[in-house]
């Protein structure tokens, strides 16, 4: 009888093992759908642009329609589908059993796809700053270093957010994706060196933004799996929400037939390049809501017509409301990264430690990518340290060719003959506020491709930080 159980016993975990592994089995198949029954590709949407007037009925209106289902977009959405009808529309498709997506060991390997599948879409801005933003349900959650940390109080205050109601909702994010990471090796003597440098005290682990050094959260769980924000609309009412994946908005439709144009709904694309449009309902509470990102979301503003009255000129846009600030003042943290070779493998570990100085500089630390065989064959985007952001290809020329003629060059150098695996590189970096902004300019009005710029956004000098902190390592 022991016997017969011990063997059911085991029948059971391998039962849950099988349905576990299941989905990578099938390549990757669709078992979300028992998850997320409301997911699904944008060539399903049934109302197409040939029946503009026809569309507009209850069927195929919604109360609130997100653009950009990422890192803003899908809590937005679980929350409003409490009480209003939902749609999502991303252009990327689902980070569910995408192996680049899910492992912390593939951080780098994803930041190298630069195919038009990739959930990551590298970029160059026009002064030679390597970047990369998110094209995948989830957003950026599904391609950073997963670093998690409550905002810092003195911003909330400042943007007139309210405050308590910003506290009461950290929760039920962190309860559903973020966790207490496990403090690698390298994370301890980073956390040691910050010490000794004089960023404290060690506040220990906290989500908590203050001054000194601390461990915080993380999107990885202690098997070195990601969770996305994606996961959050696991907890959206099912009923009230459709999101379209592979769905790329066009624009934003605006009635102006009244005094002040008001938004009725969206033009996108499907998958296979087919049109299609999707309205508000007829209620004045109904919004069409961007969530496109930082470039993303000016950028669909102005091919909806409401922008700098040269900039859609230039593209023949007509205009449907002016506004000269529509792209200005972006900004990003200029980052500063130093690379430490290492000859001896080091544990792979993202963002766990960091330091927050009074002076605006935060410092942060992660350790051995670039170990797997993969690495030695693509350079990895802002994370390579075999091209340096800023060190071999003057800026105003780091095109993204350039790049790649650059890394090929040195390849022979990095990797000499009969070497099988490649040096462990570590890095440190260092952000800092920025002090100046620049703009968002439009290079075309194709949305598929997305082509808005950044330019100057790296201009600061913060070598001297992290020359400390890396003397102490
Ligand atoms: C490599 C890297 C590492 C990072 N590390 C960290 C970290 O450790 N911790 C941290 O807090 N932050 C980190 N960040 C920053 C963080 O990820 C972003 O600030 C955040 O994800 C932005 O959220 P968002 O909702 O504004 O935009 P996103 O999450 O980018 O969402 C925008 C979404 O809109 C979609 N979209 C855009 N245009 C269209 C369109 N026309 N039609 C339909 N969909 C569209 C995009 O596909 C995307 O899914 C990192 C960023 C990068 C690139
Ligand atoms: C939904 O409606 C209920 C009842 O009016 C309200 O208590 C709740 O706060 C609403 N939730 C959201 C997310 O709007
Ligand atoms: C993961 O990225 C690599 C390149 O970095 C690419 O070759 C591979 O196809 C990607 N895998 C998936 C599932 O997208
Ligand atoms: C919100 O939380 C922060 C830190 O956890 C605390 O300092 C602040 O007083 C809280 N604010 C409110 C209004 O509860
Ligand atoms: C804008 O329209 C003008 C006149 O029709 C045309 O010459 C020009 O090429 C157009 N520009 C773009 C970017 O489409
Ligand atoms: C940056 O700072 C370093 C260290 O203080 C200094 O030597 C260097 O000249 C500075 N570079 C620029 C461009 O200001």
């Amino acid at each position: 009888m022991a016997a017969f159980l011990g063997a059911l016993k085991k029948l059971s975990i391998c039962l849950i093992l099988w349905l576990n592994t299941l989905p990578f089995l099938q390549g990757g198949s669709d078992y979300y759908e028992f998850k997320y029954p409301f997911i699904k590709r944008a060539s399903s949407f049934w109302a197409s642009s040939s029946s503009f007037s026809s569309s507009n009925t209850d069927e195929a209106s919604y109360d609130y329609i997100i653009v950009g289902g990422g890192t803003a977009g899908c809590p937005l959405a679980a929350t409003l589908s409490q009480n209003f009808s939902v749609l999502v529309l991303e252009r990327g498709g689902v980070p569910f059993s995408n192996v680049n997506v899910s492992f912390l060991s593939n951080f780098h390997i994803a930041l190298a796809d630069t195919s038009p599948t990739s959930a990551s879409q590298p970029f160059v801005s026009t002064d030679g700053v390597i970047n990369a933003r998110a094209r995948v349900l989830g957003g950026g959650t599904c391609i950073n270093a997963g670093f998690y940390t409550r905002a810092n109080s003195g911003f909330i205050r400042r943007v007139g957010w309210d405050e308590r109601l910003v506290n009461e909702s950290y929760p039920w994010v962190e309860k559903q994706i973020i966790h207490q990471p496990k403090l690698a090796q390298w994370q301890g003597a980073f956390k040691d060196s910050l010490l000794d440098v004089g960023v404290s005290p060690y506040n220990g682990f906290t989500y908590d933004h203050i001054h000194g050094t601390k461990v915080g959260g993380t999107l990885f769980d202690r098997f070195g799996r990601r969770h996305t924000a994606a996961e959050l609309l696991a907890s959206a009412n099912p009923k009230m929400l459709t999101v379209l994946v592979y769905a790329t908005v066009q624009k934003v439709l605006f009635d102006q037939t009244g005094r002040r144009p008001m938004a009725m709904g969206v033009i996108f694309k499907d998958e296979n390049g087919n049109q299609h449009q999707a309205f508000l309902t007829n209620n004045r509470r109904s919004e069409v809501i961007l969530s496109c990102g930082a470039i993303g979301t000016p950028q669909m503003l102005m091919l909806s017509g409401i922008g700098p009255k040269a900039e859609l000129n230039k593209l023949n846009i007509s205009m449907v409301l002016r506004n000269e600030f529509v792209g200005k003042g972006m900004a990003d943290n200029p980052m500063n990264s130093v690379f430490v070779p290492t000859n001896r493998p080091v544990e792979q570990s993202l963002i766990q430690t960091v330091g927050i100085t009074k002076m605006g500089v935060y410092i942060e630390s992660s350790s051995g990518f670039g170990q797997s065989q993969d690495s030695i064959r693509c350079h990895h985007g802002i994370l390579s340290a075999e091209i340096g952001q800023l060190s071999t290809i003057p800026p105003k020329q780091r095109t993204p060719e350039a790049i790649q003629v650059s890394f090929w060059k040195r390849l022979p150098g990095l990797f000499p003959r009969g070497t099988s695996t490649w040096s462990t590189p570590t890095s440190m970096t260092t952000l800092q506020l920025p002090s100046t902004t620049s703009t968002t300019h439009m290079i075309c009005s194709d949305a598929l491709t997305g082509s808005a710029w950044l330019p100057r956004l790296y201009n600061q000098n913060i070598s001297q930080t992290s020359q400390g902190v890396t003397n102490q390592l």
